[in-house]
């Protein structure tokens, strides 16, 4: 999207990104609470309406050389798949509504459920480096909004490509460009390998999570726990 084509508080966040160029998530978590983004601003960007066969509404505001900002939305059931983030080296979620939230130990093909939390609206969370593992989605009954901003200066465009994508439900640790779709369709998947190990309660926890996308997929015979 064009910045010419931004408006409001989430116009002004974007300038300051590519004038300050934040370095870290200290300086970044510093601009965007300054720009104190209005819920209005980043709901006429919405994407409620996506593809039912995609699991969240994606969308890319600005992608500048190193830093990269996407507007995410959220309709009830909507839900993303256990990821990582690629080569992102900060990060940042601002919620502008309550989220379901799930952070994850991985080490190698292993996975363990860490932490199971609802995210208050108006909360940002630092969510990188790569190796920062989770999934979120809207396990209530009204849409929201979230605003990411990812950060990599070991390379240039998109920071969060070759991020790992844990589909427990196939045995696929799947590699993509930054998306972290439920179901992934296959012209997002770059790569995939197979060897999942994951404990019984985290995946239970996960398919639980994930039921009310997979009930609207009519695909709920795969999450056999
Ligand atoms: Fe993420």
């Amino acid at each position: 999207m064009e910045l010419s084509g931004l408006t409001g508080t989430v116009r002004s966040l974007i300038e300051a990104l590519e004038r300050e160029a934040p370095q870290g998530q200290a300086e970044l978590l510093r601009v965007v609470e300054r720009a104190a983004v209005d819920e209005r601003d980043l709901q006429a960007l919405h994407t409620f309406d996506h593809d039912p066969n995609l699991s969240y509404g994606r969308r890319c505001l600005w992608q500048g050389p190193h830093i990269g900002v996407y507007a995410m939305s959220w309709a009830p059931g909507d839900f993303t798949a256990l990821h990582g983030h690629g080569r992102a080296e900060f990060g940042l979620v601002l919620f502008l509504g309550a989220a379901a939230h799930r952070r994850y130990d991985v080490r190698g093909n292993e996975v363990r459920l860490a932490a199971a939390e609802t995210v208050p609206a108006g909360t940002a969370v630092g969510v990188c480096t790569g190796d920062f593992y989770h999934a979120m989605g809207n396990s209530g009954d009204r849409p929201f909004m979230t605003l990411h901003i990812y950060g990599a200066y070991g390379a240039t465009g998109c920071a969060n490509d070759g991020a790992r994508v844990f589909e427990l439900e196939t045995d696929r640790i799947t590699v993509t460009g930054g998306s972290a779709y439920l179901h992934m369709p296959a012209q997002y998947r770059k790569s995939y390998a197979t060897g999942i190990r994951v404990d019984l309660d985290t995946r239970r926890d996960y398919y639980a999570c994930i039921r009310p996308f997979f009930d609207r997929i009519g695909r709920t015979d795969l999450l056999n726990a």
